[in-house]
């Protein structure tokens, strides 16, 4: 990361404190930071939540949950800076007389410091507590800047749980501050590829002209899990993985591996491309449904070597429960660019193993040449991108086998950045944190994106439930139901995930 000396002061007020957000990515995310120097200074974070707390308490605990306790080593005098400037404000977030307390004391705070009045409220709670936040601090004169202070509002997801709800919710914090002042968080785009994505297409004469329908066959996009839903078997019992992961993630991948370049790299315009894919988005009507949407839910199986209990036997989950923890699509972008490619996602839980990937997969070349009149083909030229855990690039394409006298055989040329780069790859929440408090929102959702995203799938679930779409079981350990499978054979397609498969498989093409 650089381009950092344009940050201001400020304090960063994180509603949630004592949560599972805060302290598994948050308070790591800033001590690495405060390490690497990337806060601004000065920089004063107040950890807000319900329990009686002293500051001292909420200090170790973020030293604990950045592994400070563990490495003494790793104390430098900047993060002693960020711990020493942490402190600890305790109300209840739905009554309104703390507002009136925190904001002398964020006041008060500034007069210490010297942070100018600036801040980032960080809304790391359960989401009903989104608008009541924000309405509350709109009311006690905290989210408008004044006299060249600024006053940003950060909310994770999910946003809304479907597009109605996502309205009012929207509804709620624009009230209070404003569209340029609300920062949605979709952690998957302050992942390291994400951000490279953009860089690959336009930045190389490679790939650019050949990135339309006439050149390319298919693409698929992964995301797997080989955890279950652990403790959240409450909230996922109200949203699936349609709304967990398709709704936000998996659709910001596919806006970018889509759309088209921007005029220029400020936020609007990037969001601007990203919403046209969006719009373009081919809707899936009820007797599509059937065919191009697979839902699937994980039964008892072994992982890792281990048994696992299946999702309806999970905490919290309702024993005959029909909720989806894999979805499979298979969709299509209507546009000049994409005409005519499917585009495959998936994304379940209890998969055999944690990845995220993107493949794009060109047309084959006619095997006219080394094939002469059999039927036999070539093999794709395939394009990789690898988001987790590994980050990296891999293109695979023919070459002629060495010692052999004319046998084809896939290769491939493999930028590992996160071999290269290993550990001080930074972390999503970094990222997001830092350009928030630069006021930097394109890795940030739009509204108008939230609202296509969640109109289309909102739309699949409403034909789901017209249709009565059947959740197909897949036991913990597999790559999901066969459906999804035969989803692509009836295009002619399979999954080409993960790549390490391909490496194994070797299809070497014997000239006959
Ligand atoms: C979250 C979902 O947004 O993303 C979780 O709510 C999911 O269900 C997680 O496990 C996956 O994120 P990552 O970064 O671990 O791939």
């Amino acid at each position: 990361m650089k381009d950092f000396q344009d940050m201001e002061p400020c304090i960063l007020v994180i509603f949630g404190a004592t949560g599972d957000l805060t302290q598994r990515k948050l308070y790591p995310a800033l001590v690495n930071l405060a390490r690497q120097e990337l806060l601004p200074k000065p920089f004063v974070t107040v950890a807000v939540g319900r329990r009686e707390k002293t500051d001292e308490e909420v200090r170790a605990e973020a030293k604990t949950a950045a592994g400070l306790a563990k490495h003494p080593s790793a104390k430098d005098r900047h993060t002693a800076s960020f711990i020493n400037n942490l402190h600890y404000f305790r109300m209840d977030f739905d009554k309104p007389f703390g507002y009136q307390k925190l904001r002398t004391y964020l006041n008060g705070l500034d007069e210490i410091y010297g942070t100018k009045g600036n801040r980032v409220f960080f809304l790391a709670v359960a989401p009903h507590y989104f608008g009541v936040i924000a309405h509350e601090l709109h009311h006690h004169g905290m989210s408008k800047g004044n006299h060249g202070t600024w006053q940003r509002v950060v909310v994770e997801k999910p946003f809304g749980n479907d597009l109605i709800s996502a309205r009012r919710l929207n509804q709620e914090l624009t009230e209070a501050f404003g569209e340029r002042c609300i920062y949605r968080i979709d952690h998957y785009l302050g992942k390291e590829m994400l951000q490279n994505i953009m860089v690959v297409r336009f930045a190389n004469t490679l790939f650019e002209p050949l990135w339309n329908s006439r050149y390319i066959e298919e693409v698929q996009i992964t995301i797997s899990e080989d955890v279950g839903v652990e403790t959240r078997g409450g909230y996922y019992e109200t949203a699936g993985a349609l709304r967990d992961m398709v709704q936000n993630h998996m659709l910001q991948l596919l806006t970018l591996i889509a759309m088209e370049p921007p005029v220029a790299l400020d936020a609007d315009s990037v969001r601007d491309e990203k919403v046209k894919v969006l719009r373009s988005l081919r809707p899936l009507r009820p007797e599509d449904v059937g065919r191009q949407t697979i839902k699937g839910q994980y039964s008892s199986g072994h992982l890792n070597g281990r048994p696992v209990v299946g999702y309806r036997e999970e905490d919290r989950v309702h024993p005959d429960s029909e909720v989806e923890t894999y979805v499979a699509l298979e969709l299509y972008i209507d546009n000049f660019r994409w005409s005519g490619v499917p585009f495959y996602l998936r994304t379940g839980k209890r998969l055999p193993i944690r990845s995220a990937e993107i493949v794009i997969r060109f047309r084959e070349q006619p095997g006219v040449l080394y094939f002469g009149k059999q039927p036999n083909s070539l093999g794709p030229n395939l394009l990789v991108v690898k988001i987790q855990p590994e980050e990296g690039i891999y293109l695979q394409f023919n070459a002629r086998e060495p010692g052999t006298r004319s046998s084809i055989t896939p290769v491939r040329m493999d930028y590992c950045q996160s071999c290269i780069l290993g550990f001080n790859s930074p972390e999503a929440y970094e990222r997001l944190l830092t350009d928030c408090i630069r006021g930097d929102s394109t890795l940030f959702t739009r509204w108008d994106e939230v609202e296509y995203a969640w109109s289309f799938v909102d739309n699949i679930s409403l034909a789901w439930e017209q249709i009565g779409q059947q959740t197909e079981l897949y036991p913990a350990g597999s790559w999901g139901p066969e459906s999804a499978d035969r989803m692509l054979s009836n295009n002619g397609h399979s999954w080409l995930f993960p790549f390490q498969c391909l490496l194994t498989e070797r299809p070497v093409l014997e000239r006959v």
